[in-house]
């Protein structure tokens, strides 16, 4: 198995690019399903979820094909329309493909994705929308029997929670829908705007996204095209805690800084000093961070629930108490224990996570949880003192290209191993 030894307190320094975003990729890599034709997908990162995504379209009967970041999908072969249970499994967003492939095969079978680290992940908004643009979906032994006579039809939508995979859901299925769909309540995060784009540039004709109503006006087909994945927001904001809490001045590269609108502020209260570019975001860190007074994640625009673990790494050295509140996933602090095994002060209460800032953290041996709980040790051991050894570390190749070969340019050390236990 492979681990990560970091050595901390090392201040980073200089400039670090920010690859394309996962939760962009794999709705987009589900998008192409519909296009008939070649799609080309740049700056689409090579991580392990991607890696999943591409092994379900290639199962589907869809040539694929990378090269560095560069994807291309030729979905003329396409021949099936399941998805194979271990691929479900793997990787629980798969669910975003159900729309897409139903839409294209007129049929879709796949099993129930289950929950994950972060609590349930329940479906029912994707499914009860699904049902409503006319797709009928039988469960049977926790298998999804879906079909549609011919087009699914437009509807109106409302969502009770705005759910990125349910609003990526719903557009992918009402873009070849017969008719108009009006979805209200839907997910306004940078990705749902990154795949509407896409799928106008396939012909499609969608209008307001990244607002609450989105109008899908159905067309018979869609082509293929090339599109630029957006930036991983997640990766740049975990990138800012680690310069943050290391007392770092790093300028982090290809970034869309309106999409950090709701961190930046965080890394300010923190005491930092954060300057944006068009394409980048510099962030000059304190001698010591401030505790923050309250971290409440929300739908987006609000403090995005992926980059609470990173920066309460970075809350967990800093001065005073810091309140974060976990209103998105049931479970998601499971890095708080991990945290506190190198020294950290958190109190656990229901959503609720009292962070009392130490002067330093103490090296040890962790275990990630999680694809940002993970990422959160990693921030915590770079500023930790002594040495920190971080095992099962494949849950941070799901969401970060290498990350140790992103931070080492920045003075870390921080060194990727082959370990027998
Ligand atoms: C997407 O997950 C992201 N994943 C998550 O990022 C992110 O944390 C989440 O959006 C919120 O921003 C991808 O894009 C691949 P949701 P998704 O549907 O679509 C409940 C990461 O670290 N819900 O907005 O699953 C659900 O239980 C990952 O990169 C229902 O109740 O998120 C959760 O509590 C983790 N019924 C809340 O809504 C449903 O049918 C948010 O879920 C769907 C969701």
């Amino acid at each position: 198995m492979e681990r990560l030894m970091i050595t901390g307190q090392v201040p980073l320094k200089g400039e670090v690019e920010v690859h394309g975003a996962k939760n962009s990729s794999l709705p987009l890599l589900a998008a192409a399903v519909l296009c008939h034709g070649q799609t080309v997908l740049h700056n689409c990162p090579d991580l392990s979820d991607v890696a999943a995504a591409c092994e379900i379209l290639s199962y589907l009967g869809c040539r694929v094909e990378r090269e560095g970041r560069t994807v291309l999908i030729d979905t003329e072969g396409i021949c099936r329309h399941s998805v194979p249970d271990s691929l479900m499994r793997e990787m629980r967003s798969s669910i975003v493909f159900l729309g897409a492939i139903a839409a294209r095969m007129g049929r879709a079978e796949l099993c129930f994705p289950g929950g994950c680290e972060l609590g349930p992940r329940p479906i029912d908004l994707h499914l009860s929308a699904l049902r409503k643009l006319g797709l009928s979906i039988r469960e049977e032994h926790g298998n999804l029997l879906c079909r549609t006579d011919g087009r699914m039809t437009g509807t109106s939508l409302s969502l009770s929670f705005p759910s990125v995979g349910a609003t990526e859901n719903i557009l992918l299925a009402a873009a070849t829908a017969q008719g108009r769909t009006i979805l209200t309540n839907a997910a306004r995060e940078p990705e749902i705007v990154d795949l509407a784009g896409f799928l106008n540039q396939c012909g499609a004709r969608i209008s307001g996204a990244g607002e609450g109503t989105i109008v899908i006006d159905g067309v018979e087909t869609l082509h293929g095209c090339e599109h630029r994945v957006i930036p991983d927001r997640i990766v740049a904001a975990t990138f800012l805690s680690c310069a943050a809490c290391t007392g770092g001045d790093v300028l982090v590269k290809q970034v869309e800084p309106a999409h950090l609108a709701g961190v930046l502020p965080i890394f300010e209260e923190m005491g930092c000093h954060v300057r944006c570019y068009a394409d980048a975001v510099h962030l000059k860190a304190p001698g010591r961070l401030r505790a923050v007074k309250d971290v409440r994640t929300m739908p987006y625009p609000g403090f995005p629930t992926d980059a609470q673990a990173p920066i309460m790494a970075a809350a967990a050295v800093a001065e005073g108490t810091s309140v974060f509140v976990e209103n998105i996933f049931e479970s998601r602090y499971k890095h708080a224990a991990e945290l506190t095994r190198m020294g950290a002060r958190i109190k656990l209460e229901g959503k609720v996570a009292l962070v009392e800032g130490v002067p330093k953290l103490s090296g040890a041996e962790v275990f990630c949880t999680d694809l940002r709980g993970g990422a959160a040790l990693v921030a915590a051991g770079l500023c930790a003192e002594g040495t920190t050894i971080l095992r099962e570390i494949h849950h941070i190749d799901r969401g970060y290209e290498r990350i140790e070969e992103a931070l080492r340019p920045l003075g870390a050390q921080i060194l990727r191993e082959d370990s027998t236990f």
